[in-house]
């Protein structure tokens, strides 16, 4: 066995509404480690910029605004300036600008910073689409978690719904399989599954099945470790 202590990395990634960010911050909580939302980066990047009048194809400005956020995560809140902004980021429209500005390369490099930055003693669980591929590429667990596109469009408008936002199942249906496909067919740090990933179909899977398959998956590899 090793002896090294730098903190401990899970990721997990997978498409939208998936299920990974629950499964994520419930697999956190059972370890006691923290918890990196990388998807919320993006989106807090997406609603600065509709705020601020910047065009969502405007890479260097997005880059800069990516590259200066003010975000703080609590408990269960993410401010954004001081401000709570933990529900309107999950807005539809958030996530699909948050999807076309996540193209833009300089937009991807100017947040891996903050990323990195979430890293802690004793361990960190990261969630998004390149956690396993780009930013934590050394990982001890990687997992990727999918579902069919109607058992996620059925979460998400659950998701929707129970905050509050209007919603729509057709449209839903064609938001995530666009979305879907600019995840997958962008140039840099495309949605796929990491060298040597777990995959976790959980279509037909209850949220505490799927963390606790993550966390035997855990116990295996600190074992191998
Ligand atoms: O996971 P979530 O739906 O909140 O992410 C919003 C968007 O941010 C995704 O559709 C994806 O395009 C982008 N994203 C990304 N890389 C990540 C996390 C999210 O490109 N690591």
């Amino acid at each position: 066995m090793t002896t090294h202590h730098s903190p401990v990395v899970i990721t997990i990634d997978g498409p939208t509404a998936s299920g990974k960010g629950t499964v994520a911050s419930r697999v956190a909580d059972a370890l006691g480690f923290a918890l990196l939302d990388s998807g919320a980066l993006y989106r807090l990047t997406a609603i600065s910029a509709i705020n601020a009048g910047i065009a969502l194809t405007d890479e260097p400005a997005l880059a800069h605004l990516a590259g200066s956020l003010e975000v703080n995560f609590t408990a269960d809140k993410i401010l954004l300036s001081g401000k709570d902004v933990t529900d309107t980021i999950r807005a539809e429209e958030v996530g699909v600008a948050a999807s076309k500005i996540a193209v833009l390369p300089a937009v991807r490099a100017a947040l891996v910073d903050l990323q990195h930055r979430f890293l802690r003693a004793p361990g960190l669980v990261a969630d998004g689409r390149d956690m396993g591929t780009v930013i934590f590429p050394d990982a001890l667990l990687k997992v990727f978690l999918t579902a069919s596109v109607e058992a996620r469009a059925e979460r998400r408008y659950k998701q929707l719904i129970g905050k509050g936002f209007p919603a729509n199942m057709g449209a839903l249906l064609q938001d995530l399989s666009e979305r879907d496909a600019r995840d997958t067919q962008r140039a840099l740090a495309p949605l796929k599954p990491a060298e040597g990933a777990h995959m976790l179909e959980t279509s037909s899977m209850t949220i505490e099945a799927a963390v606790a398959q993550v966390l035997a998956w855990y116990r295996e590899a600190v074992q191998i470790k």
